[in-house]
């Protein structure tokens, strides 16, 4: 018998514009919180820090929700850090996601937690809570933010300790490894605080900043506009908290086409 020809094969039907990419891990941390790596197309470009829209066919229609990119600009693969909303229209059938799967990816990058959005500085914080962390695990990677900044601090804060663990993972793959950790040079620092549990670090990130114990934790002085520039990355509500406690500060907002003194993008799937 003659093998299928090639053209037999069943090809499925990806819409213009839209990778469709292979699942290679998938790392469940909570039963809110999970991770996962695909592969990446040689044609796919993006700036460390920027989000693209990612998606499954659900009863027959591509459903798609914006996601920061986790991993750096330079890495092979690209991962994500996702939130699990039990009924949510994409989260509830990603979470079930296995190695080998198909998912899509729209082909345009965006967003606005890039280096090129901020003007130069010396100290560069990195304000997150739950999966908020994901542009920085890709930026706290990338050279880039180092030739840049002499010292980058990324605070994440959880409800729960369970929920630090991708960020405390991420610190121990940077440490262990050879050439990123030669990059960073000791200039990356981790502050991670709970707000729901017993921990070393409690409290939320703005709190933390109007009672000072954030800076005196760290051993950092008060915000100065001359010298230090933010990116945060959170819900609505810790985004405009915290813009506020920057803009007290003295600190301006700043875009693409713009750059300031620190930028925000909310942590977009909920
Ligand atoms: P809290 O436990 O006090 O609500 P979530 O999982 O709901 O996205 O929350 C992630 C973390 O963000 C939690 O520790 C939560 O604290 C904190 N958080 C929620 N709202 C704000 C806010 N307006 N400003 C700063 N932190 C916040």
């Amino acid at each position: 018998m003659n093998a299928p020809a090639k053209t037999e094969e069943f090809v499925p039907t990806v819409p213009a514009g839209v990778f469709a990419e292979t699942v290679t891990s998938v790392q469940h941390y909570t039963d809110r919180l999970f991770r996962f790596r695909m592969t990446r197309p040689d044609s796919f470009r993006f700036r460390s820090g920027e989000f693209a829209m990612i998606g499954l066919v659900v009863d027959g229609k591509p459903v798609y929700r914006a996601y920061s990119i986790a991993s750096p600009a330079w890495d092979e693969e690209l991962e994500f850090f996702s939130i699990k909303v039990p009924d949510g229209p994409l989260t509830s059938h990603l979470q079930q996601i296995k190695v080998g799967d198909q998912v899509l990816m729209r082909k345009k990058p965006t967003g606005t937690l890039v280096l090129d959005a901020l003007t130069p500085g010396k100290r560069l914080y990195m304000f997150s809570t739950g999966t908020g962390i994901a542009p920085f695990a890709s930026l706290i990677r990338d050279p880039e933010t180092y030739e840049k900044f002499d010292e980058v601090i990324v605070t994440h804060t959880c409800r729960e300790v369970a929920e630090l663990k991708y960020g405390f993972d991420l610190i121990e793959e940077i440490n262990g490894d050879e050439m990123l950790s030669e990059i960073v040079g000791g200039k990356l620092r981790h502050y991670a605080t709970v707000t729901r549990e017993d921990y070393a670090f409690q409290g939320r990130i703005t709190d933390l900043i109007v009672n000072g114990k954030m800076f005196a934790d760290l051993g950092v002085p008060h915000f100065d506009p001359a010298v230090d520039r933010a990116m945060i990355c959170g819900s609505s509500a810790m985004l405009k908290e915290t813009k506020a406690l920057l803009e007290q500060a003295g600190l301006t907002e700043g875009a693409n086409s713009k750059p300031g003194e620190f930028v925000i993008e909310r942590a977009f799937v909920d």
